[in-house]
């Protein structure tokens, strides 16, 4: 049985149409990478998913579930410029997003320590253990998104949502990042979807690759058509035409 159902999703802003009869199934557990032109519409999916929003038609259902009216702590989301909280040290991040909802002084004693000794697991496997005092002020724009990874995953999500989050990060912290989320899958059955720029990324972490782009396309009024899923690619099974994606995601936007 699908985990995420998206059953002929549109989503017009002011009239015009972003996406357009988007339909996916997806079971617990998967990563799904989605990749597409800039604009044509992946962050508005996410928000969907999030239940950030609500598509003009269509429906979104998680588990089964009745569509969700707005997010919640089942779903989570890190951003690519995600804002951590600069008033507290990195170690009191993760015990925040952890006790989301708890004042933090009214945490003490052994739930303190137990809530401290959690955290430093959390700063170890996304390797911030070493500045868990810290204030984020203090770190690189990599260990910040570490640090947001870090919060997103407190919550133990069931679906985790990542929009182009490694996009800020050098080439060496994003292996280390693609090992982390490697390891914490197998793990956990979180469902991931990562929006990328970086094909090699989405298939090497992606169990399928999903191309956004439009079908429809008039020359006349660019923006007259909404973007849908072309291909759905297996990664885990090669064959895949990759070559082909990559002229196709590259081509000119005609903006
Ligand atoms: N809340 C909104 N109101 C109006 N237009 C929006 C809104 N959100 C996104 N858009 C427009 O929808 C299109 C798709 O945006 P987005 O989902 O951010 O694309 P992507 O993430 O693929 O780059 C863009 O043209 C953007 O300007
Ligand atoms: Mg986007």
């Amino acid at each position: 049985m699908s985990f995420v159902s998206v059953r002929d999703v549109w989503q017009s802003y002011g009239g015009r149409p972003i996406l357009e009869r988007v339909n996916l199934s997806v079971a617990e557990g998967e990563f799904i990478s989605i990749v597409g032109a800039s604009g044509c519409g992946k962050s508005t999916f996410l928000r969907l998913l999030l239940a950030e929003e609500q598509p003009t038609r269509g429906v979104i259902s998680v588990a089964g579930d009745m569509p969700a009216v707005e997010p919640d702590r089942a779903r989570g989301v890190v951003f690519q410029r995600y804002s951590v909280f600069p008033h507290l040290s990195v170690r009191d991040n993760i015990i925040a997003a952890e006790s989301f909802g708890t004042r933090l002084g009214w945490l003490w004693g052994a739930r303190l320590r137990a809530a401290r000794t959690r955290a430093d697991e959390t700063l170890g496997r996304i390797g911030l253990d070493h500045v868990a005092g810290h204030y984020p002020a203090a770190l690189s724009g990599g260990m910040q998104q570490r640090l947001a990874i870090g919060q997103a995953l407190t919550a133990r999500p069931r679906i985790l949502l990542l929009d182009e989050p490694f996009g800020a990060l050098d080439p060496g912290t994003r292996v280390q990042m693609h090992d982390f989320l490697s390891d914490l899958r197998a793990q956990s059955p979180m469902t991931i979807f990562m929006v990328t720029h970086d094909l090699a990324e989405g298939f090497k972490l992606g169990d399928r690759v999903l191309v956004f782009d439009k079908p429809r396309w008039d020359p006349h009024d660019p923006g007259a058509y909404g973007a849908t899923i072309t291909y759905d690619f297996d990664a885990r099974h090669g064959g895949i035409p990759y070559h082909h994606l990559r002229e196709k995601i590259h081509e000119p936007t005609h903006a």
